[in-house]
Parts: structure tokens; sequence; C-alpha cells
């Protein structure tokens, strides 16, 4: 029912295979794939290389997060490197459509993602084409930001319009948030409505290299405050 997908931004970049294998085996549900371009967004990550190489360590569904502008011209390369789902922000394309078009054409699942100060309108004419709706809790650009608690208020709404869409449609969009999300927020954010956590400096920070089994800990905290609901 809930997905958690830890944001390998805050992993280990020199051990990225061993990373995903140990988070995976850890209970992550998905991998949080952040691609920034020193554009978009002012810092620089990884690309389709990275993505390519860290495909055949897991099974898992790897969730692009594109912050790069422009977007269509690397789409294709993300698919062929075996991303599973990708999502851009709608002030980085010239065509919404088109777009999460080419997202799907390129056999990934297509989503939308909404900086705090992006209003969810643009979801209106796509909905037909959309099969994830991402909330930024902070604005994009780094991992380690605080959640910004005017998000739940935009969940909720965000809530309303897929579950409307859902009675119309018959057709599930699931609801992911990204940023901030520690085991001391999840509930509420679960409560406001979503169902797909995408976690970086909680799953990956502090005291890695002192405990080898925290990942396990940690998804397992996050899992928990999910069960108390
Ligand atoms: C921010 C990225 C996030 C980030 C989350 O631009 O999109 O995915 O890594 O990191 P935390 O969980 O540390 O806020
Ligand atoms: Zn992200």
């Amino acid at each position: 029912m809930y997905r958690i997908a830890p944001s390998l931004l805050s992993a280990d970049f020199a051990r990225l295979g061993e990373e995903v294998r140990n988070v995976v085996a850890a209970g992550a549900d998905w991998i949080h794939f952040d691609v920034m371009d020193n554009h978009y967004v002012p810092n620089l990550t990884i690309g389709p290389l990275v993505c390519e190489a860290i495909r055949p360590h897991t099974q898992a569904p790897i969730d692009v997060h594109l912050m790069v502008k422009p977007v269509d011209r690397i789409i294709p390369d993300f698919a062929k490197a075996g991303a599973n789902i990708i999502t851009f922000h709608p002030e980085a394309s010239e065509h919404i459509d088109r777009t999460l078009g080419l997202i799907r054409d390129a056999g990934c699942q297509a989503g939308l993602v909404f900086n705090p100060a992006t209003p969810l309108h643009h979801l209106d004419h796509v909905m037909d084409k959309i099969d994830v709706v991402l909330l930024m809790s902070v604005n994009p650009g780094f991992g380690g930001q605080k959640f910004i608690p005017a998000t739940l208020d935009k969940l909720r709404a965000a809530r309303a319009r897929l579950d409307a869409y859902e009675a119309q449609s018959g057709r599930k969009v699931l609801l992911e948030i990204d940023g901030g999300v520690k085991t001391d927020n999840i509930a509420d954010i679960a409560r406001a409505g979503a169902d797909t956590f995408v976690a970086g400096s909680a799953v990956f920070g502090a005291g890695r290299e002192s405990d080898p089994n925290r990942y396990d800990t940690v998804i397992g905290n996050l899992r928990s405050a999910l069960a108390r609901l």
C-alpha cells in the first residue's frame, strides 16, 4: 500500500552498486534517482550512464526524477538505461503533453513534479497520461533540507484531485512526496494523502560506517510509523 523510495543523492557515490543492493535488501521498494543539471537547479548529479550502471544491481523500479531543462532530449537515454518511472517539472518542458507522451512511448511510467510554489493546475488536461504525481516538500536541488509544512495542505488538495480522477476513470495515480521525509513526520504526510515516500538523508544519512544494519532500521522505523496510522 505504501512505497519507500530511498534517494541515491545521499548514498555513497563511490559504492553505488553496493548501496543500491543494500538498500533494496533492507526493504526499499523503489530507487529514487535525482538528476540535476546545474541549470534548472543549482546542482549537478548523475545521468543515464549511472542509471545504466546500477540497473544490473536490482530488480526494484528506478524512479528517475529529472531536474533538467530542456527535458525531452534526455528521456530516451534514460529509458534505454533501464529507468522504470520518469518524472519532470512542468516548468522544464516546452510542451508537457508531448514530454509525457515521449516517456510513455519509451515504455516508462510518467509523472509531473510540483515545486512548493508550482500550482497543481498543470495536471488539468493531462491526467490520462500521468502515472505518478510527485510533490516537492523542499525546493529542489539539494538533499537534507527541512520539510516545508505547507506541503501538507497541497497534498490534501492533490489527494482530492486523484481520488476524483480515480472515481471517474477507474485509474489509480500514485502520489509521491520528496524532501525532508523522516520517521517523525511520515505519518502526518501519509495522513495528508501520500502513498509513496522519497527519503534520502533519512535512509543514507549519518552513521553509515558505524552501523551496517541501519538501512533496515531506518526503513523499518518508517514502515512502523506508517503501520500505526
Ligand atoms: C531534492 C531531491 C530529493 C532529495 C531528498 O532536490 O529531489 O530527492 O534527495 O533528500 P532528503 O530526503 O534528504 O530531503
Ligand atoms: Zn527527488
